[in-house]
Formats: C-alpha cells, structure tokens, sequence
C-alpha cells in the first residue's frame, strides 16, 4: 500500500468530488431527450429501478473496492488476481480515452462562450455550428488540419486540468465547491427565465406527460439501465480511485446513495430547463416540439443558441451563463477521467501527482487534436459511441463478475456493513452477481447485433474499425504494457 497517499479533505469534499464526475454534459443533453422518448414521466419507473437495482450498487462496489484496497483501479483489479492489473488497466484507459475526446466539446464550448456576448451564431445557428465553427468536411476520410480556434480551446481546457490537477486530490476538494454548485445555480437561473416564457408549459407537459404503454417495450428498461450507467460515470476506474483517497476511516453505503440521488435529481431538474426552453423554441418558430427537439451537440450547440437568441431581453448574458454553465458540468468529469488513469501510474510507480498531471495532460492534448481537425466531429462521435457502447459496457460487465464471483462479496459486504452509516442487505450480492450482469450483457448483444446488422451512423466500415475497435485494442495493448512493466519508484516519492 502506498505510504502515504493522499486524502480528501472531508467526506464532503469526497461526495461532492464524487457528484462532481457524475453531474456532466449527460445530465443535460441526454437525459432529458431520453425520458421524452422513452414515456415521459413513466420513465422515472424504469430509471429509479435502475438506480437501486444497478446504479447504487455498482458506486457502492467501486467507492468500497477504493477504499477498501486504497488503490485505484489497474492495482484493485491486480490485487483480486494478479492477471487482472491488466484489466484494471484497460478499464482506466478507456477513462482516459473518454478524457481525451470529451475535452472536445468544452473546447467548442470555450469558442461558443468567446461569441455568446455577441450572439456571434446569428440567425441561423446550425450553419454557424457545422460551417463556421466545425468547418465540418463531408466524411472521416477528410481530416484536413486542426483549425486554429479549436486548437486553443483545446488547449485552454487541458490547461485548466493540469493546474486543477496538479496539486492532487486536495486541491480538487477546494475546486468541486465551485464547480459542482454552480452549474447548478446557473441551471437554475435558465430554469427562471425558461418558465416564464410563453409556449414553456407545452414543453413540460411533452417531457412529463406519462405514457405508461411504453413500458412494456423492454427497449425502454434498456435505455433506463445504460443511462444510469453512464450518468454515474461507473465502469471507467473513476469512483474507485475517488474511494482510494478515503483513507482509513469512511463511510461508503451513504455517501452511494447521496451521490445517486444528486446525480438523478440533477437530471431530472436539467429536463425543465431544457424543455421550459424547446417549448418557447417550438412556440416563436411557430414548429411542432418533436421539431425542434434535440440531443447532444444538437441541442447544446444549435437548438439552446437558436432558443437565447429569440429571448425578448438579455440575451448575450443568458448565452454566457449557458456555456459556463456546459463549461462548469463538464470540468469535474474531466479532470476525474484523467484521475482515474494517472492514480494507477502513482500507485504502481510512485510518480509525483505534478509530473503525472503535466505527462498525461501534453500527450492527452497532441492525441485530442485529432477531434479539433475538420473531419474531427465524425471521429469524435465513433470514439464516443464505441467507448461507451462497448468499452464501457464490457468494463462494467467484468467488474460485476470479478467482484462477485471471485472476491469474497459476503465478506466486502460485512465490511462495508461496519463501516458505514446504512446496511445493505444481501440484495446486493444478488444484484451485483445476476441482475447488473444479465442486463450488460443484454444491452451488449443488442449493441453488438445492431452495429453487424447495419454500422453505425452510415460511416464507412473502415472508419468505425479504426475509430470504433481501434481504439479499444489500442487501450488493451496499452494496458498489456503497463501490466508487464514491472513496479517501482522511489518509496518517499517528492509529492
Ligand atoms: N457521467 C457523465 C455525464 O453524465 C459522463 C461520464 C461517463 C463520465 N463516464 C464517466 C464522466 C466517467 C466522468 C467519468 O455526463
């Protein structure tokens, strides 16, 4: 065990961290959109189910393996059984992997927040987003060179980890106090002004209205499974790492659950802000709201600036606290991708916390260049969809199983038990041996079959090969490497 590894500052500290990775860009711009297809306001069935029967389980497994093994993920997996550092490995590059083209949209978000004053996308936001900004080419086949504007939001973005980062987990306790409340504060600004607009109710209603027939297609529990999954931020190495630095005394069952509530609650308050608004949209362009309803880069970056440019006032500052708002829920998730990869470097070669933040942070930035070039938006979304499509899902099947059936869970459960402020029952063996496990590996053979059956998104096979399982072998020979290389480095390290 490392001798003396860092601490959080409190338990406070600890959970908002924790809240911090999981409150993201998912919260906004894919749960709401998810809940509006998939029911309405019945979707809060599945979704809740979700979150007890996989959600809070799976950040009870990781935040207590962290902890309990005081370790991130490559040496938590490495001391269940030995050949499995290599998996922990992977398991954390693919959250380094997720780092790397996350930054991506914070950089658009920088460019978008330099012309919000201005209302720079003008009338015709779509345009602006895909010809201006992204100067998107027709294909992955033409990459063309990194475009000047991007590059330096790029640049800003991983600047900004490195000096969050570098003075270790102390300083990320001082900064989540900042940037976990205050998206949400601005959230809640956007929510004023979005429910005093005409047309805002007929856009609730389309999010809320509850179409329970929908939940008899067993597609819709799917999607509540995979979004808790991915709203969490598990299977990517980042809770247990955030669990490592609990030190000896903690307290793990409740501050799951908090993490779980806050993160769902502050989705399901993101879904009015947006609709409040698509619901304005709809009513001054006079379009049906299935018309103007978006997700992802398309409602953040085209349908919110078409929305703030048609407010009656005050326009330049709502779109300012906008993308301060995007820039603020995205950071914490950052920096704790980036965390949860160098921590296996710390643990296994007792590198410094600044050398680790400045090594990770410049080759992190030559490799997301790739994403700031003209065809970059296409690798951007193939690497995204394969990483959590696949990679995350794969991940998180593994540690179900692992921990399950080959760390004795009764025993970890006791522990927990003693540690912590609640009790979980023995429900939670079994939800963690059967229920998360049987539901991955639903949504992997459905990933899996709809990707042979017809490709993805229509880009050319070769693309989705390189981008798509390229990248995921790339992470798993990386991973075969830092396995083999033997441990070392000195014990009284210079952090
Ligand atoms: N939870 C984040 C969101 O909702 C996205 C995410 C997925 C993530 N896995 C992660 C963030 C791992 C940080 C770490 O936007």
């Amino acid at each position: 065990m490392h001798p003396n590894r860092e601490q959080w500052q409190s338990r406070f500290s600890f959970i908002m961290a924790a809240v911090g990775s999981a409150v993201g860009l998912g919260n906004v711009w894919r749960f709401p959109y998810i809940a509006y297809e998939s029911g309405g306001g019945a979707f809060l069935i599945p979704y809740f189910i979700a979150l007890f029967t996989a959600g809070i389980p799976m950040l009870i497994l990781e935040m207590g393996l962290g902890h309990r093994l005081q370790k991130g993920a490559p040496l938590v997996f490495g001391s269940i059984r030995k050949p499995l550092q290599w998996f922990g490995w992977w398991a954390a590059g693919l959250s380094a992997g997720i780092a790397i083209y996350y930054s991506t949209i914070l950089s658009w978000s920088w460019v978008y927040l330099w012309h919000a004053m201005k209302l720079g996308w003008g009338k015709q936001a779509e345009t602006f987003f895909v010809e201006q900004v992204l100067q998107r080419s027709a294909g992955p086949q033409e990459i063309g060179a990194p475009i000047g504007y991007l590059v330096m939001g790029m640049a800003l973005t991983w600047f900004v980890i490195y000096l969050i980062l570098r003075k270790g987990v102390r300083n990320v306790s001082k900064v989540v106090i900042v940037t976990v409340p205050l998206p949400l504060i601005l959230l809640a600004l956007l929510l004023v002004r979005g429910l005093t607009l005409p047309g805002a109710m007929d856009g609730i209603r389309y999010y809320l209205t509850p179409d329970f027939s929908k939940l008899t297609d067993p597609s819709i529990w799917l999607k509540a499974y995979g979004q808790i999954f991915f709203s969490l931020s598990l299977a990517s190495g980042v809770m247990i790492g955030y669990g490592s630095y609990l030190g000896r005394k903690a307290e793990i069952n409740n501050s799951a659950l908090i993490t779980g509530l806050a993160n769902c609650g502050t989705s399901f308050f993101a879904g009015f802000v947006v609709f409040s608004m698509l619901g304005y949209l709809a009513r001054v362009q006079g379009l049906p709201l299935p018309e103007v309803t978006q997700s992802g880069t398309g409602l953040a970056f085209v349908a919110f600036p078409t929305a703030i440019t048609q407010l009656p006032a005050l326009n330049g500052l709502f779109g300012v606290i906008f993308f301060i708002t995007l820039l603020t829920l995205g950071i914490d998730s950052a920096f704790a991708l980036q965390e949860a990869f160098t921590t296996g470097f710390y643990d296994k070669w007792h590198l410094s916390t600044e050398k680790l933040a400045r090594y990770f942070v410049i080759a992190a930035f030559l490799l997301s260049l790739i994403f700031t070039t003209r065809g970059g938006f296409f690798w951007f979304d193939i690497v995204d969809k394969w990483i959590c499509d696949f990679g995350l899902v794969v991940s998180g099947l593994g540690q179900c199983l692992i921990v399950g059936y080959l760390y004795r869970i009764r025993d970890f459960r006791e522990y927990l038990n003693r540690i912590s402020e609640i009790r979980i029952g023995v429900w939670w063996e079994w939800t963690l041996r059967y229920i998360t496990p049987s539901v991955l590996l639903i949504i992997l053979i459905g990933n899996l079959s709809r990707e042979i059956r017809s490709g993805y998104s229509g880009y050319p096979q070769w693309s989705t090969l390189i981008g798509g399982w390229g990248v995921l072998l790339f992470w798993a020979v990386l991973a075969t490497i830092l396995w083999k290389i033997p441990a070392g480095g000195a014990r009284s390290e210079d952090r």
